[in-house]
C-alpha cells in the first residue's frame, strides 16, 4: 500500500476516534463554528459551548442578524473574544458576499475574518471534502516524530518540511477524516511529553521510535 500512514491511521480512526458533536455533521457552518472555538480552547471545554451556540445561532443568518452583545454573551466563558467578533463579522460577510453559504475553497475561506491557514484547511477538508492539509502544533509534532525531522520545527525550513510531508501523506478524497485522525493521534497517543508509543497505530512506521529520538522531536530551539 502506497500510503501506509494514511491507511493505518484511518483504520485506527474508525474505532478510536473521539465522538465529538461536530463530527458527522455535514453543515459547513457547524464545522466552521467548531474550528474557531477549537483554535484556542480545549476540546472538552468546547463541547458544551458548541452545543449551546448551535441552539442559539443555528445558521449563518441567525448569527449575522444577532447583536454583537448577544454574540459576546454566548461566547462568555471561552475567552479570546476576538474570535467571537470575527465570527460575527464573517457571518455578515458570508450573507452579503456568498448568499449565506460558506465558500468552498481554502483561498476564499482564509480571506474571512478569524480564519487562518489551519482553520481554512480544516474547514475545507472536513466540511467540503477538499484535499487540503490542516497543520497545527499537534500535527507538526506527529510528523516530526514519524519522519524524525531534526530541523527546528518553527524555522522556515522546519515548517516547510512538515508542510511538504503533510501534502505527500494526504490521502485523496479522505482528507477530512485523515486530518481529524491526525488531530486525535496527537491528542491521545503522540503526546508532547510521554507519547504512548506502545499503543500507537503507526509505531512500526515511526522513524523517531526506530531511532529512539521521540523525546527530542520536535526540535524546539532556534527560530
Ligand atoms: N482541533 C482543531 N480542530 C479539531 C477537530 N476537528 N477535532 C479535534 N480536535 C481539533
Amino acid at each position: 500500500m502506497h500510503k501506509q500512514i494514511a491507511s493505518r491511521l484511518l483504520n485506527w480512526y474508525e474505532d478510536a476516534a473521539r465522538r465529538l458533536p461536530w463530527r458527522g455533521v455535514s453543515d459547513p457552518y457547524a464545522v466552521w463554528v467548531s474550528e474557531v472555538m477549537l483554535q484556542q480552547t480545549r476540546v472538552e471545554t468546547v463541547i458544551p459551548f458548541y452545543e449551546r451556540w448551535m441552539r442559539r445561532f443555528p445558521t449563518v443568518q441567525s448569527l449575522a442578524e444577532a447583536s454583537e452583545q448577544d454574540v459576546l454573551l454566548a461566547w462568555e466563558g471561552m475567552g479570546y473574544y476576538n474570535r467571537a467578533r470575527s465570527l460575527h463579522k464573517a457571518a455578515r460577510q458570508v450573507m452579503r458576499d456568498y448568499g449565506g453559504k460558506l465558500p468552498a475553497s481554502r483561498e476564499a475561506l482564509i480571506k474571512l475574518p478569524g480564519i487562518g491557514e489551519y482553520s481554512a484547511g480544516a474547514i475545507a477538508s472536513i466540511a467540503f471534502g477538499l484535499d487540503e492539509t490542516a497543520v497545527d502544533g499537534n500535527v507538526r509534532r506527529v510528523y516530526a516524530r514519524l519522519f524524525d525531522v531534526d530541523t527546528p520545527i518553527k524555522s522556515p525550513e522546519g515548517l516547510e518540511r512538515v508542510e511538504q510531508i503533510a501534502r505527500e501523506q494526504l490521502p485523496a478524497g479522505l482528507a477530512g477524516d485523515y486530518n481529524q485522525a491526525l488531530m486525535d493521534l496527537g491528542a491521545m497517543i503522540c503526546l508532547p511529553r510521554e507519547p504512548r508509543c506502545e499503543i500507537c497505530p503507526l509505531k512500526e512506521l515511526c522513524l523517531a521510535r526506530q531511532n529512539g529520538t521521540q523525546a527530542e522531536r520536535p526540535v524546539k530551539s532556534a527560530k
